[in-house]
């Protein structure tokens, strides 16, 4: 293993793999927060923790960069055992975005932003110029945003500035402890589709603690759904967990109104039929789209059908009907 891949001088990486092997917790006063929790997080996924409050997800989360020490179990990052390592350089490789985000409210922006590579010892001119670029790609102009102090930011662009700040020194890993959940559900509803997007780009290893399945569902490429103790109860892509939970305990916890969640996940590709001769004025989606974009978009004009469009042409349609054919993804069990 490449021993230097987590001191960020070896080979430019963007991403690495998280193995917990049975890491467990006990605080001083005999409470135990953590079991013995395994989990295999992919290189490149965001992997999401969701269960109900005080089951050990921010204990499970705050382990993997030592901000608490596990009592027992094995913390591996890209093949090395992070529990051998000193935990304050360890934390200068994982980025980290807490609820409240964090942020030095005496300093500016920018100055915030490059916290860390600062702590890396990178000139001057590099910071600012990597604080500038986190800036773009966090979608706040910093001709705009880089001289203002945390308190003249709304909170949805204090969270983006969290996040940035997260990803300044271009860490393998990231740690994310409910980051959207201090801002309104329509101002969250953007974030998370900007963070997608940036994701989209970045590929970095995620650990996402939420207590809300639809972002859980629309967020996570797999989804640990844990229960009291950092029990892990199930550990599935979002389509899998929605249409074959294991137990009775997820499926309550995924909720009754799964169905139209598991919409938002299946791709619309599997409604699609060939087009037919009369398309126009009918509305249109993305042949990436999923089955809820279809059925938002007829929702959305009243139609009964929609075309679906792949680099501008089209490729097919989907019926109202359709959406709701297609087979809960091999659910018979
Ligand atoms: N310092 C501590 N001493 C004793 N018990 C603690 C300590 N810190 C946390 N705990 C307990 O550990 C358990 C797990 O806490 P944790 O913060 O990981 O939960 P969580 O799943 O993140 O909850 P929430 O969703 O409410 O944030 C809780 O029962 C909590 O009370
Ligand atoms: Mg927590």
């Amino acid at each position: 293993m490449d021993a230097t891949a987590i001191n960020g001088s070896g080979p430019a990486r963007s991403a690495a793999s998280i193995t917990l092997e049975d890491v467990g917790k006990t605080y001083p006063d005999g409470t135990v927060a953590v079991g013995d929790f395994s989990l295999e997080v992919h290189a490149g996924e965001l992997t999401v923790l969701i269960g109900p409050s005080g089951c050990g997800k921010s204990t499970i989360l705050r382990m993997i960069n030592r901000l608490i020490e596990p009592t027992h179990g094995r913390i591996v990052i890209d093949g090395q055992d992070i529990l051998k390592r000193n935990p304050v350089e360890l934390r200068r490789h994982i980025g980290y975005v807490i609820q409240n985000v964090g942020l030095f409210p005496h300093q500016n922006i920018r100055t915030n932003v490059g916290t860390v590579p600062r702590l890396l010892g990178w000139d001057k001119k590099r910071i600012n110029e990597r604080a500038d670029e986190l800036l773009e790609l966090v979608g706040l102009d910093p001709a705009r945003f880089a001289k203002r102090y945390p308190h003249e930011l709304s909170g949805g662009q204090r969270q983006r500035i969290g996040v940035a700040r997260a990803l300044a020194a271009d860490p393998l890993v990231l740690l994310m402890d409910e980051p959207f959940s201090a801002v309104d559900p329509i101002a969250r509803g953007r974030l998370q589709e900007e963070f997608l997007r940036l994701q989209a780009t970045v590929r970095k290893t995620i650990v996402l603690v939420t207590h809300d399945i639809d972002e859980a569902v629309r967020l996570g490429d797999r989804i640990a759904v844990l229960a009291e103790g950092g029990r892990l109860l199930q550990y599935a892509p979002p389509a899998e967990l929605l249409s074959k939970p294991d137990s009775t305990a997820v499926g309550d916890f995924v909720g009754a109104d799964r169905g139209i969640r598991r919409l938002a996940v299946t791709p619309l590709r599997q409604a699609m039929t060939p087009p037919t001769a009369i398309m126009a004025g009918r509305p249109t989606v993305d042949a990436e789209g999923t089955l809820y974009d279809a059925l938002a978009a007829m929702l959305a004009s009243d139609a009964a059908e929609v075309v679906v469009v792949e680099d501008g042409k089209t490729v097919g349609v989907v019926t109202r009907t359709s959406v709701f054919e297609v087979p809960e993804a091999e659910a018979t069990v």
